[in-house]
């Protein structure tokens, strides 16, 4: 383990992470002119130097995401444009039944009915679309990449997202898996202790969520995948795909179909994207800011932790600080800028994530800010 300061407090650095990082940014090619807008004057005045391209496309995702990192890098390989090829990629993930935290199979409301919430960005165009509460679709990026390229819209939600997507062709089917539906059950069998609707003690006081799942023994998180892609042509395309918060309130809506928040990109700089506690990344707009700071000058990985170090400064409620005053919550960000770096870092440790750089396909821990 190596200590370093960066952004003004201290982290850690593991030795697998410095490696991965340092190979990121260490890769010497063809240098990339990112043209010479204001902001891209003011990133070079303020010493940001576009970095050399590594080997091809790059794809970033989050830790249940080396299916999709694999799909997705085959489709750019094929010539697919970013964004479809991340949501080829998601795509598997959301079909995956086992994978409980996004699409069919994915965790059920406080009702037992799975809503689903997606985004999508296309960097070249600077077009996003976004599905959330839509339910009985089990490929919320696929309506959400038709919402981007077939309305004038953003956001489409609930029944109308669903009316939207049956209009498209989707098909109508019942989202809850017996695993699901079980988990489900045994929550509900332990309801009041870590349900959504707070008196004014447990609002200050309560029990962090996951600790009281993990003594119930029940599946609960805040579970997605996000997938960004760079091609050969240096253009961007994003998506952050989620079941969202377990058993949440009906109609709750998360991080994931907020651009800006779940995913941002911006094509002169790079994308970002989040996964974990939705509630903490919509207040700090945390892909967009992620994204502003690699535009100032940051790299990926750093970006990551300001944005995360930014959620813990402004974490107040006392119900979701440790006693030593940390957030008690995890929110695991990744970056990939244009020009092929990347990174990624997490609240607290556990969090991981996937890369393809075009020659292999990894699992990485992301950077804890706090240990
Ligand atoms: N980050 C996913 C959610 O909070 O819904």
């Amino acid at each position: 383990m190596a200590g370093r300061r960066a952004c003004g407090y201290a982290v850690v650095m593991n030795d697998i992470d410095r490696r991965t990082f340092l190979a990121a940014g260490a890769t010497a090619a063809v240098p990339l002119v990112l043209g010479t807008s204001p902001a891209a004057a003011a990133r070079e005045a303020r010493g940001w130097r576009p970095r050399p391209f590594a080997a091809g496309p790059v794809v970033i995702s989050s830790g249940n995401g080396l299916p999709a990192v694999i799909k997705a890098m085959e489709e750019l390989k094929r010539g697919a444009d970013p964004v479809d090829a991340v949501v080829a990629g998601v795509t598997l993930v959301e079909d995956d039944p086992n994978d409980m935290s996004v699409g069919y199979g994915g965790l059920p409301n406080e009702d037992g009915v799975v809503q689903l919430d997606a985004s999508v960005m296309h960097g070249p165009t600077h077009k996003a679309g976004a599905v959330a509460a839509i339910e009985n679709i089990r490929n919320p990026a696929q309506v959400a990449l038709r919402v981007m390229r077939r309305t004038d819209h953003v956001l489409i939600v609930g029944a109308g997202a669903l009316a939207f997507a049956k209009a498209h062709g989707f098909r109508e089917e019942n989202l809850l898996t017996e695993q699901a539906r079980e988990a489900w059950l045994k929550w509900k069998e332990n309801l009041n202790r870590d349900d959504d609707w707070l008196n004014d003690e447990q609002h200050l006081e309560r029990d962090a969520r996951a600790e009281i799942a993990e003594q119930l023994g029940i599946p609960w998180h805040y579970g997605t995948i996000h997938c960004a892609a760079v091609n050969a042509d240096r253009n961007l395309g994003a998506c952050t795909t989620t079941s969202g918060l377990s058993y949440k309130i009906p109609g709750r809506v998360g991080d994931s179909p907020i651009v800006g928040a779940g995913m941002f990109v911006d094509n002169e700089v790079g994308a970002a994207g989040a996964t974990g506690r939705g509630e903490a990344v919509i207040q700090s707009c945390g892909a967009f800011q992620t994204v502003q700071h690699m535009a100032a000058g940051l790299e990926p990985q750093e970006a990551c932790l300001k944005t995360l170090k930014w959620i813990a400064d402004h974490t107040k409620r006392r119900s979701l600080l440790t006693s030593a005053g940390r957030p008690n919550f995890n929110v695991t960000m990744y970056a990939l800028r244009k020009d092929g770096a990347w990174g990624s870092a997490s609240m607290l440790p556990g969090g991981t994530f996937t890369i393809h750089d075009g020659t292999e396909a990894r699992r990485l821990r992301s950077t804890p800010l706090f240990e």
